[in-house]
């Protein structure tokens, strides 16, 4: 990660407290990006009633900083959720799971009123898929759900000596141009033994707050 990299996620993340509601919930993200935003979350800790986390790693870095950790069954929506990505489009559609928290990622954006998506520069591309998508994979169906992704033209890769929150692997897939990242998205979900895929199309970011040469661009869908 380059030192401007590093100056965007900050600035993202400090951009996104605005649209953090007084007295609400917030659903929050996993990653680098993401831990910047728990960091400025902190400072207003006391406006917020608590955070859903999308990881492991993520609930401990919140409870360091003592914001109460709350479990997603125990609320009805979110109003925001905030979060990094691999990948981003101009159309909102991203490669997420990068570090690996996909699946709770999906869950806690798809009980989410508005996805805010905080990202540096390098993530916005012109057409997803040079990053690897990850698919987290119940371990009995690793070598059926590899050979089924290769029916679709992608290369998987073993993530190496990564188990998942949810005690699952995940298979990178490499060399997929997506050019229609909401039907892969619908494909992948049809293979029995994937859990989630790493394709957040069908339900998108609805603002991205990019990092800029000059200060930060915002796009809305
Ligand atoms: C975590 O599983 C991912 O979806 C992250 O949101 C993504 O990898 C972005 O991470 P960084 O903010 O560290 O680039």
């Amino acid at each position: 990660m380059t030192q401007l990299q590093d100056e965007q996620k900050r600035a993202v993340a400090q951009a996104a407290i605005r649209y953090v509601p007084i007295g609400s919930v917030v659903g929050v993200g996993t990653g680098s990006t993401a831990n910047y935003f728990i960091d400025e979350l902190a400072k207003i800790k006391h406006k917020i009633e608590g955070a859903v986390a999308s990881s492991e790693s993520t609930a401990q870095r919140l409870r360091e900083h003592h914001i109460e950790v709350v479990d997603l069954n125990n609320i009805g929506e979110l109003p925001v959720y905030i979060d990094g990505a691999d990948e981003i489009t101009e159309h909102l559609h991203m490669i997420k799971g990068g570090g690996g928290a996909l699946t709770r990622e999906k869950i806690v954006a798809a009980t989410t009123k508005k996805f805010i998506c905080i990202a540096d520069h390098s993530k916005l591309v012109r057409v997803l898929g040079k990053f690897p998508v990850p698919v987290e994979v119940i371990p009995m169906a690793r070598s059926y759900v590899a050979r089924e992704i290769v029916k679709l033209g992608g290369h998987p890769v073993l993530r190496q000596g990564f188990i998942t929150d949810n005690k699952n692997i995940i298979l990178d897939i490499h060399g997929l141009q997506i050019l229609n990242p909401t039907e892969l998205e619908a494909n992948l979900n049809q293979i029995t033994g994937i859990v989630t895929n790493g394709l957040f199309a069908r339900r998108g970011a609805n603002v991205l707050l990019l990092g800029a040469d000059k200060g930060i661009r915002t796009v809305e869908m």
